[in-house]
């Protein structure tokens, strides 16, 4: 049993779905991400049916994992989304993503960024700040539009997660006071390019416990109550993302008792309710294969030095994060504690630490939940390829992006003349 479904052993030998990895390593080289189709599929489905009858939208948090294929299906199970650039925009708009589904969050948006958003006539902005109010205004002036906002508010909760994903908390650069949004909403009138449709916040990522949601949940009812008594019309609530995963040990909660406790939070009010979700949709739905180099034995510690690196999965160099790796085929042989090491030239470039394995080099290993924030944080650092990407449906095998060529990492650059 791997833990993770989809992803379990048959005869000692790792599949996803009906597909072998080793058969995918075989055919399209390592290091790659394999996704498997009904892990997110179901992933969605059980947001989507513990809502049940509640109005409401899932904007898939696209920054999570930006494979169009990954957006295509999402969007054909229904899905809006929430992006942070107008990259990301493109991306949904190519993928069949319904642009009146979409959320834009950021602290940074740019005007360019606007015009598109504006264009594309998406959902709703959710703003950061009065100085970035009085620009998408003056914008949407110039294109005689009316932009819909929605305010982020910062609702100060402590969401009890690694201090770089906690994004809640009054000192954090996100969001607006509770006060502030307040007295900006008040001022509506001077923004007449802005209709206020909605109230938005999101406290971090990687929570594990429900407690911090309702907490912010609770802050932002009653912001919205202030707002309605003085007739303002709000159409949505946005409770933004957050839900953790299982990595090892840690014991989130389910999509559904997360979902019903904020349905439960919120019952109370008419409004459409809207999510962000982004590593709970993908985050146990990929993992990343990859292949030992070599083993090195020193005094002090085990190698196993692989062909993925830090470049490929930042969040053990980042966060210190935790990723299972499991062998692909159980050999039953002599276990070892090894450092699990990519070839890239850091201390820092490991993708785990004491990992109890029996290795032989060639083998394969996969690093488990690492389908959000996985290849969408990938870079070509030490002028490594970012690697493919394969989505397994059933006991088909598709390539959804193709490794990275030295000729395309290059391309752009010049040399001086002289
Ligand atoms: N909405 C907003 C405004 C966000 O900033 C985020 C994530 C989400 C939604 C989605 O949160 P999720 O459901 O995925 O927790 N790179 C880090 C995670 C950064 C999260 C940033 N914001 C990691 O690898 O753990």
């Amino acid at each position: 049993m791997s833990g993770f479904p989809e992803f379990d052993y048959r005869n000692n030998e790792l599949f996803v779905e009906s597909v072998s990895l080793k058969q995918i390593a075989s055919e399209f080289g390592t290091p790659c991400y394999v996704y498997s189709r009904a892990a997110l599929t179901q992933a969605y489905q059980a947001f989507d049916s513990a809502f049940a009858k509640r109005d409401h939208l899932i904007c898939y948090a696209v920054k999570a994992n930006s494979n169009i294929a990954i957006l295509n299906l999402f969007a054909r199970l229904g899905s809006g989304f929430d992006i942070v650039s107008g990259g990301e925009l493109q991306r949904v708009i190519k993928a069949g993503g319904d642009p009146g589904k979409i959320v834009f969050s950021g602290v940074g948006k740019n005007a360019e960024e606007m015009r598109l958003a504006l264009n594309a006539n998406i959902l709703c902005f959710n703003v950061e700040s009065e100085a970035e109010l009085i620009v998408l205004n003056q914008i949407a002036k110039e294109m005689s539009k009316i932009a819909s906002v929605s305010l982020r508010v910062n609702p100060d909760v402590d969401a009890k997660t690694h201090p770089y994903i906690s994004t809640g908390l009054k000192e954090n650069k996100f969001g607006i006071p509770a006060k502030e949004a307040e007295r900006i909403y008040q001022s509506a009138h001077l923004f007449p390019h802005i209709r206020f449709t909605g109230l938005d916040c999101h406290i971090g990522s990687q929570l594990t416990e429900i407690e911090p949601f309702l907490q912010a949940s609770s802050k932002m009812l009653k912001l919205l109550e202030t707002m309605q008594s003085q007739g303002l019309q709000i159409e949505h609530l946005d409770l933004g993302g957050g839900l953790g995963i299982r990595y090892t040990n840690e014991t989130p909660p389910s999509i559904k008792d997360y979902v019903s406790a904020l349905c439960a939070s919120t019952q109370h009010i008419k409004q459409r309710l809207l999510i962000e979700p982004g590593r709970s949709l993908v985050g146990n739905s990929g993992i990343l294969l990859t292949r030992i180099e070599y083993l090195k034995h020193t005094p002090a510690r085990n190698f196993a030095i692989v062909d993925a690196a830090m470049n490929d999965l930042m969040r053990p160099a980042l966060y210190d994060a935790y990723h299972d790796i499991l062998p692909v085929h159980n050999n039953g042989g002599e276990i070892k504690s090894y450092q699990v090491v990519g070839p890239v030239c850091e201390t820092g470039d490991f993708l785990g630490h004491d990992r109890k394995l029996s290795l032989n080099s060639g083998d394969l290993l996969a690093v488990m939940s690492a389908g959000a924030y996985g290849m969408s944080m990938s870079s070509n650092y030490n002028t490594r390829p970012r690697a493919a990407e394969i989505m397994v449906d059933r006991d088909t095998v598709h390539v959804i992006r193709q490794r990275e060529t030295i000729d395309e990492l290059i391309a752009t650059e010049q040399i001086l003349p002289q």
